[in-house]
């Protein structure tokens, strides 16, 4: 931990000590190196999935889209905010012309437990009418959001088509039947940050996606 700070010190933070990553740490793989030098990494009990695996994981799911979607007139609607890092890097892996569009929703409501409730915080839908829709988010838990949007989607802003791509899926028994038509990882039922994923609307900009030391995890969460 101290020769991260140290690290961060010398090479990151100071301009004068440049970047000279490879002379200091020669066996760091680049994945070790963009976990280690984010300040915010110290807050994590483990890493999931570091950002490299990530890349190759994103960089696969746009193949399978551009095949299967070829043809289309495809909208990508990432549901905010979680989904934002997420259609940052996909859309750049789909090689077909396509438009943006964003919907907000809330669900978990700043704990680390679904609420239950999927609330819509926008006044204007995705403007998708006749156009063959991928929904993205960041995770898949209870499956009550991704229902919601895909419902909602379908009922008010008429597209010719709707699918939905998720990063993270949890196993376990949704409250909603609902699975992903692309899916990036599985993993158990606990609660992550990083790349997207919040606690309490915080650590979404880390490069990878781990879970919380219980420190920094309020006691009524
Ligand atoms: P669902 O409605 O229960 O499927 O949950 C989906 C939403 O809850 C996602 O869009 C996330 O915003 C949030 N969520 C679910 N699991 C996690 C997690 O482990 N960390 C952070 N956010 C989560
Ligand atoms: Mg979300």
């Amino acid at each position: 931990m101290e020769h991260r700070q140290a690290y961060w010190n010398r090479n990151v933070f100071w301009p004068s000590g440049k970047y000279s990553v490879d002379r200091e740490f020669p066996s760091m793989s680049a994945e070790a190196m963009s976990f280690s030098t984010h300040r915010l990494h110290d807050r994590l009990e483990s890493v999931l999935f570091g950002k490299d695996e990530i890349d190759r994981r994103i960089v696969e799911m746009g193949e399978e889209i551009t095949t299967d979607m070829e043809g289309s007139t495809l909208s990508v609607v990432a549901i905010l905010q979680g989904g934002a890092l997420f259609m940052a890097d996909l859309i750049r892996q789909i090689h077909l012309p396509l438009r943006i569009e964003s919907i907000t929703v809330a669900s978990y409501h700043g704990g680390t437990a679904s609420s239950g409730t999927v609330s819509f915080r926008q006044n204007q839908m995705p403007d998708v009418e006749g156009r063959d829709v991928l929904v993205l988010d960041d995770i898949l838990d209870t499956g009550r959001t991704l229902s919601a949007v895909m419902e909602t989607i379908s009922l008010k802003c008429k597209p010719r088509s709707i699918r939905s791509a998720v990063l993270l899926s949890k196993r376990i028994d949704r409250a909603v039947q609902i699975e992903a038509d692309y899916s990036g990882f599985d993993i158990g039922n606990e609660f992550v940050v990083g790349y997207g994923l919040d606690y309490k609307e915080e650590y979404r900009n880390l490069p990878v996606i781990g879970t919380l030391k219980s420190e920094y995890i309020d006691a009524d969460s």
